[in-house]
């Protein structure tokens, strides 16, 4: 069975995280529409739908989004994990354009990680396209490496996607 099909891991800590204004939420259904708008907006035609983002939910996948108390309580982004025994895959991750190099990401990563290592998972795997600059230097940074290329992974631009992995 692979993470996207195991569903929530039983027992994995929940982790309240603020840091100034800022705040980690498990992301609801009331989320979906705001994230479904971020979404278009910054993924454009590769974006998710809130029918999708509906779906990650009732797979069991964990959302969070970080909430800026300052902005109204609006959501400046939000990442999504499948949890499985031993490893979990980063489905998505995004922040707000008006809210990036604030650490967003990193807050969200660091969660994320640490309930991935909480739960006893061992790699943390992901899919990035080969010409996302910003999105690699940030895995980058926590000890993420290539392990494969998926050909033409994004359909409309026909893309290749870095697989990439780190060892916790
Ligand atoms: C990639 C993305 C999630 C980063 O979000 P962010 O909140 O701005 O990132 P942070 O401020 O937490 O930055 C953390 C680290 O990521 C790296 N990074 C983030 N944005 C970067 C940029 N534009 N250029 C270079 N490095 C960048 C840096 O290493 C940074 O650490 P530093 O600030 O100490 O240098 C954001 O640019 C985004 O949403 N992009 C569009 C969606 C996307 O590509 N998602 C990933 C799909 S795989």
């Amino acid at each position: 069975m692979t993470a996207a099909e195991a569903g929530p891991r039983p027992g994995v800590v929940q982790l309240d995280v603020m840091n100034g204004d800022l705040r980690i939420e498990r992301v609801r259904w009331w989320h979906l529409s705001a994230i479904a708008r971020m979404e278009t907006a910054i993924f454009g035609p590769e974006a998710w739908s809130e029918g999708v983002l509906w779906s990650e939910l009732a797979a069991g996948h964990d959302y969070r989004a970080v909430l800026d108390g300052a902005d109204g309580d609006r959501i400046a982004g939000y990442a999504g994990t499948a949890f499985g025994d031993a490893e979990a895959w980063i489905n998505n991750i995004a922040v707000d354009a008006a809210h990036r190099r604030r650490g967003i990401a990193a807050m969200l990563m660091d969660d994320l990680l640490a309930r991935a290592r909480a739960g006893g998972a061992k790699s943390v795997f992901l899919e990035v396209a080969v010409d996302n600059a910003p999105a690699q230097r940030l895995y980058d940074r926590y000890g993420f490496y290539g392990i494969g290329v998926r050909k033409n992974y994004y359909q409309h631009t026909g893309t290749d996607a870095a697989v990439m992995r780190m060892d916790l």
